[in-house]
């Protein structure tokens, strides 16, 4: 099996091109198949969950032409079937998006209950409750979620939780809908923009994404439309904890650093500085870092999916800093593997880390346990001394493209392997 060996010790050292965001592709290219006239989806990362939702698409009858490795021209016209399998869902969460998409255009959707990265009970009970509101009626069968309607009726829809897949799935099934459609409560994240900034393109009516509440004119029809994604605010983030864990120099490129506001605010209140430019953001870390406290929270708070690498950074800060996961229950596993490398980190009531900074981790041998969790102990190893392997990079790869040619050339020793003679040879190579 594929994991990564990492000689640690050096520091992350030069600039890095930021790719498109995976959460915002997920949702763009489900609202891509609303209309029967050819898409073009541009700045695509090419990771395993945005390969797999275009696969489910395929499965009910969508043409996906890969034109290079970041571009997609998607022809919906041809659809045959409406029901998305097993499979496809166990492998990524966000094929729900094909719920609200294929329920606004044909009226009808089945899609498998969701799987996605384990990092704690991730309910759709505010999806339903949207659909249902949009007139819709649905059902729970044989593990399949069916969602039925006659017509869909703009409706006013108040979310309990701020949900980012709540309020990208409603207002999917809400641009087709008759008349007029407000979520309330709705969540603010870039990639919620982004998908109504896609939609509108198409000719939808979408007003107020980005703030907390949505106002959807439902139209006829949707259009061909060429978009391209915006940049991964996460994958810049976890760039830019590479630096600060490293004590590095590291520029990202290809960012909007106001999407980047809450991870730079830590970032220099652990002692970092940050330079800005339009689409680039420069991060040093000269000194040890100093520790903090955080909490996450939805947009425009530090982000749930940033909450592994600060908790690494903070782990080898000075000083105690308390992290306190907001968003989902149970998303502190990952600290067992930070443990083993010498980290004092305690969790307490299974939401708030308290860490004790060491001043240096030790190598050892881990396993990702999620996707976000598991490029944060990529990072953890980068700064130990010796030699580290990472297992389970499977989990790594849903949303990293490259993650470690980009480390490598960054100045990392990293490198991906599969088997114990290859490790054997990594060891020779880097002594
Ligand atoms: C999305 C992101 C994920 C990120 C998360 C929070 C995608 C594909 N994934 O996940 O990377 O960590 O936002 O920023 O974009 N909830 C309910 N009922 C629901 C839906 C959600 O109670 O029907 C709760 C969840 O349990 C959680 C909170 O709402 O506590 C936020 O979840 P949500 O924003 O929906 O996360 P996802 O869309 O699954």
């Amino acid at each position: 099996m594929e994991r990564y060996a990492i000689k640690g010790g050096n520091p992350l050292v030069g600039e890095v091109e930021i790719g498109g965001a995976k959460n915002a592709a997920l949702g763009v290219l489900a609202a891509a198949i609303m209309t029967d006239e050819m898409t073009i989806v541009e700045n695509l990362p090419d990771v395993r969950d945005i390969n797999v939702l275009l696969q489910a698409m395929e499965s009910i009858g969508v043409m996906v032409y890969r034109t290079d490795r970041h571009t997609v021209r998607i022809n919906a016209s041809m659809i045959s079937g409406l029901v998305i399998e097993d499979d496809y869902i166990k492998k990524i969460r966000a094929s729900y998006y094909l719920l609200g998409a294929l329920l606004g255009k044909y009226k009808h959707a089945e899609v498998a209950l969701p799987g996605g990265c384990n990092i704690g009970s991730r309910k759709i009970d505010l999806h339903i409750k949207g659909f249902k509101a949009l007139g819709a009626q649905v059902k729970i069968e044989h593990g399949l979620i069916i969602a039925d309607a006659k017509q869909l009726k703009g409706a006013h829809i108040y979310l309990d939780t701020v949900s980012v897949g709540a309020t990208i799935n409603i207002m999917l099934a809400a641009v087709l809908a008759e008349g007029k459609t407000i979520i309330e409560n709705a969540a603010k994240e870039p990639h919620v923009v982004d998908v109504a900034n896609f939609l509108n393109s198409m000719g939808a009516n979408i007003k107020g994404a980005g703030t907390d509440v949505v106002r959807i004119n439902g139209v006829k029809k949707l259009h061909a439309s060429n978009y391209s994604i915006i940049p991964d605010q996460i994958e810049a983030g976890t760039f830019m904890f590479g630096a600060a864990i490293t004590k590095g120099d590291v520029t990202v490129k290809n960012v909007i650093p106001k999407h980047l506001e809450s991870i730079t605010a830590k970032l220099i209140e652990m002692g970092c500085q940050i330079e800005e430019s339009d689409d680039a953001v420069r991060v040093t870390a000269s000194k040890r870092l100093e520790n903090t406290h955080v909490k996450t929270l939805p947009y425009p708070g530090f982000p749930t999916d940033m909450q592994p690498q600060i908790t690494v950074a903070l782990g080898i800060a000075e000083g105690t800093s308390i992290v306190t996961e907001s968003i989902f229950d149970n998303r502190f596993k990952y600290v067992d593997e930070l443990v083993k490398m010498g980290a004092n980190i305690k969790v307490e009531g299974g939401n708030t880390a308290v860490i004790e900074g060491v001043e240096r981790l030790t190598s050892a041998n881990l396993s990702a346990p999620d996707l976000r969790a598991g490029a944060a102990l990529v990072l953890a190893c980068l700064a130990a001394e010796g030699l580290s392997t990472v297992e389970d990079i499977k989990y790594i790869e849903r949303g990293y493209e490259d993650f470690e040619v980009k480390l490598q050339s960054l100045g990392a020793i990293i490198e991906k392997i599969d088997s114990d003679k290859e490790l054997t040879k990594f060891k020779l190579k880097v002594g």
